[in-house]
């Protein structure tokens, strides 16, 4: 996730690019660059590092202009450029891999937020005619695709390299023999407009030019946009004329921040089709198989023939883990073993060489993970680190990362890493299925149409209104405990819920395999009692609907997560909260989200701070 800013008019156009990504600087901050449209060419600055970084180099560079007998800054008229901050997903951390990107003549600029699925076929392509890349990124693609259609209409060459690219991403472009005009693209990622009086803004979020104007312009998926000082042209990717009315935002810079949420963490739910799209996106590109491209020396006749994984994890990356050990089972046919980091590290582990150990950490940082798998490796296991943050120290203590790409998650309870973890297990058990031959290649090409489809359909549920939800949280934020049940892979769903209600709303709960309440915390229950029971469509659901009768008949209130379309259901529960259809194996991406706004509602409604939970912190790194 990265953070895009554009600009045409008037005012000098680099002190704006930089106070406008200093706004994004919350989307992501490992490195940024801008490109700035002078007399005759463009100027372009990268730098690795924050903001500050790019602020030296900036400087930098325009004292060595002037030293060499030029102006600090030659600006174009009307001045024009493009502003980028990344957080890296692909390529490493470089000045290479900082953004702006160039065609090979420096003619063409783009920023870019998203992945380009088709960027190797695109890339193979236009090496073989001659182009030369300069960087490890996708986004780059998209320079030399442009200056390959251009011939002095920016928006037609724009709009033919939109046709040519597959993935979900927004970019702005900029030619230097175009000044005052900058094209906007938008498919699945965030790009709005602000409209001021001879200016034009154009950034991946309202911030970035909120202290210049409140006048905005949505762009819909599938838009291009043409700024020019003087307006702006809104069009389909045919080039057909497209209405779009200015609308007046009355958010404050905080409430900017959070793209219109209340919170962080509302954003974050929200942003889960996207992780999950990201996250899944170009490895599932070829459709019938997954690619996990770089896993260090991982390699693939040792995925062939490992004998065992064993996942270790804290908190909510310990659920995600759950989760894979379903799908790696039950797919791939490899044994896996789970524990919780603090417990492993201590316990002697039998471990060697022959064995994967996955570590799972969104941070990267949490010290219980890292001590586990470096034990581990110790002992001669080959590691696999799954993280959210590039150079964290998990991807220097393994064998190979696969990464999540979530996103900076700034609230507290992990939400979007979650969902974006529990689609790189499921990429991995793909994969090694894959390789392994346990899933016969219809099965397999299946099961990846179907990873694939489902940021639509988490899309779709967090478009729709969650009155269901807030219903159900009205009537029981006053409860003084809540269960939560579930089987199979219902059960890490039940364990992540929980987490989720008790972390930010302080009310206590228990999560238990549903087989298991009769063993004891069948006790627990009385009228007052909430029971969350995940009930979607799975080979143990009729298992699971015996466990709610049995808590019903008991006095105790079901609150159940089912699949559309399962009418029996209604009649065990007392409320529902829906959730589509999906392969089963897949069902908790989709499961876990009417859990988490359940969590997030209630904790809104006892008036909690739900981005900052009272004692606990994003990043654990003491034991
Ligand atoms: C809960 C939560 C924590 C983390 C745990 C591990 O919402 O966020 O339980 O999952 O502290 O953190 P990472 O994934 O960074 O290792």
């Amino acid at each position: 996730m990265c953070g895009i800013v554009g600009y045409v008019g008037a005012r000098p156009v680099q002190g704006l690019l930089l106070a406008g990504l200093e706004k994004l600087e919350y989307r992501g901050y490992d490195s940024a660059g801008l490109s700035v449209l002078n007399g005759d060419g463009v100027d372009s600055v990268r730098a690795v590092g924050n903001l500050q970084a790019l602020r030296d180099a900036v400087a930098q560079t325009a004292r060595a202009a002037v030293a060499d007998g030029g102006a600090a800054v030659a600006l174009a008229e009307p001045s024009t450029g493009i502003g980028h901050t990344r957080w890296a997903t692909h390529g490493r951390v470089s000045e290479r891999n900082a953004h702006p990107h160039e065609d090979e003549a420096g003619r063409i600029h783009i920023v870019v937020n998203g992945i380009v699925e088709n960027y190797i076929v695109l890339k193979r392509e236009l090496e073989a005619s001659g182009v030369t890349f300069t960087s490890e990124t996708d986004a780059e693609v998209i320079a030399h695709v442009i200056a390959r259609h251009y011939d002095g209409d920016l928006p037609a060459a724009v709009r033919a390299a939109y046709g040519e690219l597959v993935g979900h991403f927004a970019f702005v472009a900029m030619a230097a023999d175009e000044p005052g005009v900058l094209v906007g693209v938008r498919r699945e990622c965030p790009l709005v407009v602000g409209r001021g009086e001879g200016e034009q803004f154009l950034a991946s979020a309202v911030p970035a030019f909120l202290e210049h104007t409140r006048r905005v312009q949505f762009i819909e998926d599938g838009e291009l946009v043409v700024l020019r000082p003087g307006g702006v042209e809104f069009m389909s990717p045919a080039g057909e004329p497209i209405e779009r009315e200015v609308v007046e935002i009355d958010w404050d810079a905080e409430t900017a921040e959070k793209g219109g949420y209340e919170t962080f963490m509302l954003k974050e739910i929200h942003e889960q089709a996207d992780a999950v799209a990201e996250t899944v996106a170009d490895r599932t590109a070829r459709g019938d198989g997954v690619d996990l491209g770089d896993l260090g020396t991982i390699d693939d006749a040792f995925l062939r023939e490992l004998r065992r994984i064993v996942v270790v994890a804290c908190g909510t990356s310990y659920h995600a883990g759950l989760i894979g050990r379903y799908a790696i089972e039950g797919w791939a046919r490899v044994p896996v073993e789970m524990d919780i980091a603090s417990e492993y590290r201590y316990r002697d582990p039998v471990v060697g060489p022959g064995d994967l150990v996955i570590g799972i950490s969104q941070s990267g940082e949490t010290a219980d993970t890292l001590a586990a798998m470096r034990l581990a490796r110790a002992r001669g296991a080959t590691v696999l680190a799954i993280t959210n943050v590039m150079g964290s120290q998990a991807t220097r203590d393994a064998d190979g990362v696969l990464f999540t790409r979530a996103g900076l998650e700034i609230g507290v309870a992990a939400t979007k890493t979650f969902v974006s973890q529990v689609a790189a297990m499921y990429l991995f058990a793909l994969r090694l299925a894959e390789l392994r031959g346990t899933l016969e290649p219809a099965r397999l090409s299946e099961l990846v149409g179907e990873l694939k489809r489902l940021p639509h359909l988490i899309a779709e549920m967090l478009d729709g209104d969650d009155e269901a939800i807030k219903a159900v949280a009205e009537r029981h934020h006053q409860a003084e405990f809540f269960l939560y049940l579930g089987r199979h892979i219902g059960l890490p769903v039940a364990l992540e819920g929980a987490l989720k209600l008790k972390e930010i709303s302080y009310i206590a709960t228990d999560a238990y395999a549903a087989g298991e309440m009769k063993h004891g915390p069948i006790a627990l229950l009385d009228e007052a009692t909430p029971v969350v029971c995940v009930a979607t469509e799975s080979p143990v659901l009729d298992k699971v609907v015996s466990n709610m009768q049995e808590v019903r008949v008991r006095g105790a209130h079901v609150i159940a997560v089912a699949s559309d379309g399962d009418e029996e259901i209604g009649e065990h529960a007392d409320e529902l909260l829906r959730v589509p259809r999906t392969d089963w194996m897949l069902a908790p991406l989709l499961a876990v989200i009417p859990l988490q706004l359940l969590a997030y509602h209630v904790a809104r409604l006892r008036g909690l701070n739900v981005d900052q939970p009272r004692n606990l912190a994003k990043t654990v790194t003491v034991e």
